[in-house]
């Protein structure tokens, strides 16, 4: 460990660009402290006194000695070497990395909720229990559904949970099935989901125009098939047309519907899965209704349910009980699946931009989704290959085939190039279907001018790609971390501050 003196380069310079930062325990100096407090008027006592001496440390715990002015430049100089939704556009399709409006947050932190301790007595906390009821009741009117749990933490904590509620109805009637059915353009949450909720998986291949195809779906449908896990539009950008032939099938089978509501964005307000013939239906509220996320959370994933599901449904639930609110276990419970009632703050941002959109906000939010999403696909084709070129949703997927037989640029070397340019990079190699995959999500947030400056930088970048293709083979060249390698990362995981 390399120990930087006192007022050394890190304490005093502001570093931006390239430079390295060092670590907390590179800048520790020994005996150094933050803050301390005056102890004038509190009794001596001494630490064996009031623990068990066998339970305490006799080493000192090994933290970072630093001021306080030389933590809060480390992580102010840190935070400045990050991208994130409050510097500029994050198109990265499917994960809806939108603008939070800052109100949500302000909402969430007012101390009758942040400083409520999720364990106090129902009696104590009526706001909190209100606020949730009204939460499920305007997830249920979004969707269509009959109740809801608020409890899953993420999208995929949603599947899970999705998964277990389909087993639990199947088994409740006797029926054991096996089988659940997914497309090919499913998010790998979806087949994982699957697998630990007890099913097997079997897979349906899109048609020529990125859809299920029907003929496919039927092949494999019969009385060992739990349900359909679908998401619409689907991770193409592509709206299932044939949704409701697809419900018919599967409803007739017996099996269920699942919607994997990571894109609930585009359909916001205009079409509702319930309507589609859905049964369950998870909902990324860190996706669309807006909560800052992306490294690792937190999220909140609640499930929807129609009515033949919700005595299944994860407890407790906050409900309306003679005229006061309580926590109620639903008769044929699955049980919990989060300590306490779900990341709570992020369920009250949800219902803090909810109420702030009201139905005609929230449809908007979706309409210009689309029409952002729409309006890139046209400017870019000519340019790059759309991958299925016709009308999208909330997203477009692009596939960089010709670039990559043509000059040897593969759809990395543009996402690389374009942070160069100030946009986050987009998704890239999903959907696994599509050769070369661009997916771009521009959001409802992003204004026409930043629209028409990330279509510039990746029209300039694909002319880049014939005169200068080294430039983007070697991009990011401007960002604090230049290009990682990216199967070692993920090969070799070294979790230490000190790894090299
Ligand atoms: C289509 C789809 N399904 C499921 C998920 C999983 O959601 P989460 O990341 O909240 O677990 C994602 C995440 O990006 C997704 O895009």
């Amino acid at each position: 460990m390399t120990t930087i003196p006192a007022g050394g380069r890190a304490a005093s310079a502001p570093l931006m660009g390239t430079e390295a930062e060092p670590t907390i325990f590179e800048l520790s100096v020994p005996g150094r402290r933050s803050f301390q407090f005056r102890t004038t008027e509190i009794p001596e006592w001494s630490a064996t006194e009031l623990f068990d001496p066998a339970l305490l440390a006799t080493e000192p715990v090994p933290l970072a000695e630093v001021s306080e002015r030389d933590l809060v430049g480390h992580v102010t100089r840190l935070s400045h070497r990050q991208f994130s939704v409050d510097l500029g556009a994050y198109p990265l399709g499917s994960c809806t990395m939108k603008y939070n409006p800052k109100i949500c947050d302000a909402i969430a932190a007012m101390p009758g909720l942040a400083q409520v301790h999720p364990g106090a007595p129902a009696s104590l906390s009526q706001g909190w229990l209100e606020l949730l009821v009204d939460l499920e009741r305007a997830l249920c009117e979004v969707t269509g559904m009959a109740a809801a749990t608020l409890q899953p933490a993420a999208g995929a904590a949603g599947e899970l949970t999705g998964l277990l509620l389909m087993r639990a109805y199947h088994e409740a009637r006797g029926d054991t099935r096996r089988r659940i059915i997914i497309p090919d353009s499913a998010h790998g949450t979806n087949p994982a989901s699957v697998t630990l909720g007890g099913y097997e998986v079997t897979t349906v291949p899109s048609d020529a125009r990125g859809c299920v195809d029907m003929d496919a779906l039927r092949s494999v449908l019969d009385t060992d098939v739990a349900g359909i896990m679908l998401t619409n539009p689907n991770t193409l950008g592509l709206f299932e047309e044939d949704i409701a032939e697809i419900a018919q099938a599967v409803h007739e089978v017996g099996g269920l519907l699942y919607y994997d509501g990571a894109n609930l964005n585009a359909i916001l307000g205009v079409v509702r899965p319930g309507d589609m013939g859905f049964d369950v239906v998870h909902m990324n509220l860190h996706k669309t209704f807006a909560t800052p996320h992306g490294g690792g959370g937190p999220g909140a994933g609640p499930v929807a349910v129609s009515s033949k599901l919700v005595d299944f449904l994860p407890g407790p639930r906050a409900q309306l009980v003679d005229g006061a609110y309580d926590w109620v276990t639903p008769p044929a419970s699955i049980g919990r699946v989060h300590g306490w009632h779900g990341n709570a703050l992020v369920l009250a941002r949800a219902l803090a931009y909810i109420e702030l959109h009201g139905s005609d906000g929230l449809r908007r939010v979706a309409e210009r989704a689309v029409l952002n999403a729409n309006w890139l696909r046209v400017r870019l084709s000519g340019t790059y290959d759309v991958a299925f070129d016709r009308p999208c949703m909330h997203e477009v997927v692009l596939s960089l085939t010709a670039l990559r037989k043509e000059h040897g640029i593969k759809a990395i070397d543009v996402a690389k190039r374009l942070m160069e340019e100030g946009f986050h990079a987009p998704t890239v190699y999903f959907p696994l279907i599509v050769d070369e995959a661009i997916m771009i999500e521009p959001t409802e947030t992003e204004s026409l001018q930043t629209l028409e400056a990330l279509a510039t930088a990746l029209i300039d970048i694909a002319a880049e790609a014939t005169t200068d293709p080294d430039a983007l083979h070697a991009a990011p060249r401007t960002t604090p971390v230049r290009r990682v390698d990216e199967a070692r990362a993920a090969r070799q995981l070294v979790q230490t501050f000190d790894a090299r």
